[in-house]
């Protein structure tokens, strides 16, 4: 099978090139200076000449805060480019595996979030990741939407890359106790993408993956100085409020990954065990 990422110098895209190593399908990993994705023809032509039978689009806008400023280009990467991928997959009876997130749900309340919750998103970012998902569905093609949360790995920024920097470099950092959720290994959700399309168990609809657990941002920060063995620096909580974020963000947005294991047959680590992973894989 020939497999299309799109947006592959992102922390999934790395993340699938590493898991897909040694694959029998083969890759094709593109960047935006390989495939604009905003540009239709030129996805048309992708799609067409490779011959692709998945496409798993990794790029995203995925500034959150700048979102909020800039929501035309955060429409155009997060839909509108979603459509042409749409299209581009119905056209040439390929499977589209999308990535959204869990930013599309307000979550007001207590309660795992699943596949069936009403998304009713808070943010920009949110608002155009939503609209990407309606794009998918409306297109009529073959279409696996997966929303995660929390991403992080080794590659480019993420909140554990930052905090292990900030660690170092400060005495105190004040994080948000006041939203939960669940962080995602890119890692984890990569090997269960690369292992789906191995195995060709292709089912789709929408999925929920996000490592299993659940934690606030100040437990999460306390777990990775715990484990990075940082003990000159004191992790002290702080509510959303206090912190000042441009962006409002859901106080619980913890997603049920039951459909994804029952549907897929595949064990999800605890957020925990991950992250050790990722900090040693840092480390090493
Ligand atoms: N990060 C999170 O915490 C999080 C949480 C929930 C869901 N998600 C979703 O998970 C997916 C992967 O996220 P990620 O963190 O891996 O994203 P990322 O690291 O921001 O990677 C996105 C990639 O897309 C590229 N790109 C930008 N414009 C493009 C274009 N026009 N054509 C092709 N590629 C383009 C980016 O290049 P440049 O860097 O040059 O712009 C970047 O390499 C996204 O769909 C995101 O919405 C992420």
């Amino acid at each position: 099978m020939n497999i299309l990422v799109t947006g592959a110098e992102g922390q999934l895209g790395r993340a699938i090139r590493r898991a897909a190593e040694g694959s029998a399908d083969r890759y094709i990993f593109t960047d935006v200076a390989e495939l604009d994705i905003t540009d239709p023809e030129a996805v048309e032509r992708a799609v067409a000449e490779w011959e692709v039978d998945v496409i798993i689009n990794c790029a995203a806008y995925t500034n959150v805060e700048r979102a909020e400023e800039d929501e035309a280009k955060a429409l155009l990467l997060n839909a509108t480019a979603v459509e042409y991928l749409a299209e581009a997959a119905k056209a040439n009876n390929a499977l589209l595996i999308h990535i959204s997130t869990d930013y599309v749900f307000m979550g007001g309340c207590c309660g795992l979030l699943t596949e069936e919750s009403y998304p009713q998103p808070l943010s920009a970012y949110g608002r155009t990741k939503l609209a990407g998902e309606r794009a998918i569905e409306q297109s009529g093609c073959h279409y696996m939407i997966v929303r995660t949360a929390w991403l992080y790995s080794e590659w480019g920024s993420n909140f554990v890359k930052t905090m292990l920097r900030l660690m170092a470099e400060r005495r105190e950092v004040r994080v948000v106790s006041d939203q939960l959720g669940t962080p995602t290994y890119a890692g984890d959700l990569a090997a269960a993408l690369v292992r789906i399309i191995g195995e060709r168990n292709f089912h789709e609809g929408v999925f929920h993956y996000t490592n299993m657990g659940e934690c606030s941002w100040w437990q999460f920060a306390c777990e990775i100085a715990r484990r990075a063995g940082i003990e000159g620096c004191r992790v002290m909580p702080c509510t959303t409020a206090e912190y000042g974020a441009k962006a409002p963000r859901p106080h619980y947005s913890v997603l049920s990954k039951e459909k994804f294991v029952r549907t897929f047959g595949i064990d999800i680590p605890e957020w925990q065990e991950s992250l050790q992973r990722c900090i040693d894989e840092l480390r090493a």
